[in-house]
């Protein structure tokens, strides 16, 4: 099939290889030039394993092509999807001006029947918006041109885009028109094979979905966070009670790992934005304020930890952080809970020495060169007399180190091990000193 997108950001970039490779004629349009030309120079700008090789073998095949071209764009699909961003507004709700731009482009330029697909993660009430904004340009230069918007969420997970897209666990399809729904099936068909996993519903019920699942899911992080703080206080350990209760099927054990609090570029700010549109329709969701509220504290946790160890007096410490990206198998910095850390070391006059096997270009580009940031090339060259070594992000190479050498590099042997990756017995039997997340019985 012939199929375009609009926007090569992550979710644009990851759904046009995977339809590529699938065999679809895939035409990702963007309006940045240099993105267009490192993209046909196979040069991927993020870092999501499998991609680049998919992107370079389509191209070469060519199934998938890059363009700024807008008119030549909607001209060649039969299903044009908008995926570019939404970024949050000042007061938190999603801005979708770059969403209502593309839908006027499609407007401007169709000239035949084409499913328009909402791809981004948009408020309840878009694909109206976007059927608008779509309309209105048609009735300016008087065209008849038939039309249909649907939403079709996207559920990929950052590190594992690749694998979340071509063996998604559902397809949620948005649209009461048949003719649209007929054309997704089909387009869908090579990922839905061994049983059907589409759920197919109304706009409004699939838009607030995607912002149900994100919610539901940092709702269970910042559960289990606040568990984490009180487990500290009782002297309990979380990590018992979170195989305690992930035991039980209908709580189950994913995603109940406490740690330094949820980043990203989707949970912060889908569940802001939906704070946003029930207040707006009228209701006030107050678990959600409470979800932000427990994750924005957890963030600084680490920091917490550190400053009670060192008795407040952080000014002249160095650091060594160990990762930074927002979690692993990215180099995605946006929202990370390292920021917050390093900021608030910084400002309590602390260095920071930092390894993260991704995101250190990442850090360069935000930090710029300054005295009390050093990007090592090596976790244990992060190590080398500084004064404490604090686990953020938690990478492979991070799960099993060598404890002895640690306490020999580390000029105050003690590790704050915000993901909960080693166990405190071991860590203090090695000399160091140990604090994890919520583990109570190790204070
Ligand atoms: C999230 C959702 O998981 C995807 O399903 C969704 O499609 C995506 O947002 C989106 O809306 O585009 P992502 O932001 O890539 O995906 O990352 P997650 O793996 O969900 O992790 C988010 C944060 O939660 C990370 O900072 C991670 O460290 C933290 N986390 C995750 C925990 O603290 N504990 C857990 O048990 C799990």
């Amino acid at each position: 099939m012939k199929v375009t997108i609009f926007g090569t950001g992550y979710v644009g970039l990851v759904t046009g290889t995977c339809l590529a490779e699938m065999g679809n004629h895939v035409v990702c349009v963007d309006v940045d030039a240099g993105k267009v030309e490192r993209l046909k120079q196979g040069d991927v700008p993020i870092y999501e394993p499998g991609l680049e090789p998919m992107v370079i073998r389509n191209h070469e095949e060519g199934r998938l092509d890059f363009t700024t071209d807008a008119a030549g764009g909607v001209a060649h699909g039969d299903i044009v999807f908008i995926a570019v961003g939404t970024p949050p507004d000042e007061d938190g709700s999603a801005d979708l001006q770059y969403v209502l731009a593309v839908a006027r482009t499609i407007g401007d330029h169709i000239d035949r029947y084409a499913v328009v697909v909402n791809k981004s993660t948009v408020p309840v009430g878009t694909a109206d918006r976007v059927r608008g904004a779509v309309a209105e340009q048609l009735a300016a230069r008087s065209s008849m041109v038939p039309f249909d918007v649907v939403s079709n969420p996207e559920f990929l997970k950052e590190g594992d885009a690749v694998e979340d897209c071509l063996r998604p666990d559902r397809i949620v399809v948005g649209s009461s028109s048949a003719k649209a729904i007929a054309l997704l099936r089909k387009l869908y068909a090579p990922f839905n094979r061994n049983h059907d996993r589409m759920v197919v519903m109304d706009e409004r019920s699939a838009e607030l979905t995607k912002y149900a699942a994100n919610a539901m899911l940092a709702t269970k992080i910042s559960f289990m966070n606040e568990m984490a703080n009180i487990a500290e206080r009782v002297g309990a350990d979380i990590e018992l009670v979170r195989q305690g209760i992930g035991a039980d099927p209908r709580i189950g054990y994913h995603f109940i790992y406490p740690g330094a609090g949820y980043g990203g570029s989707c949970f912060p700010k889908d569940v802001q934005a939906l704070a946003r549109t029930a207040h707006a329709a009228g209701y006030d969701a107050r678990l959600l304020g409470a979800v932000e509220i427990v994750n924005d504290t957890q963030k600084s946790r680490l920091f917490e930890l550190l400053s009670g160890h060192f008795g407040g007096e952080l000014k002249g410490l160095t650091v060594a952080v160990w990762g930074l990206a927002f979690k692993p198998n990215t180099d995605d910095m946006r929202e990370a809970s390292s920021r917050r850390l390093m900021e608030r070391l910084w400002e309590a006059g602390a260095k920071v020495r930092a390894f993260d096997p991704e995101a250190a270009g990442e850090a360069r580009r935000l930090y710029g060169e300054r005295d009390d940031l050093q990007l090592v090339e090596r976790p244990y060259q992060a190590l080398e007399g500084a004064d404490a070594l604090v686990i953020v992000t938690e990478w492979k190479a991070f799960r099993s180190p060598d404890f002895t050498r640690v306490k020999s590099l580390l000029s105050t042997p003690v590790i704050f091990d915000g993901r909960n990756l080693y166990d405190p017995a071991t860590v203090e039997e090695a000399g160091i000193a140990y604090y994890g997340i919520g583990r109570g019985r190790s204070l």
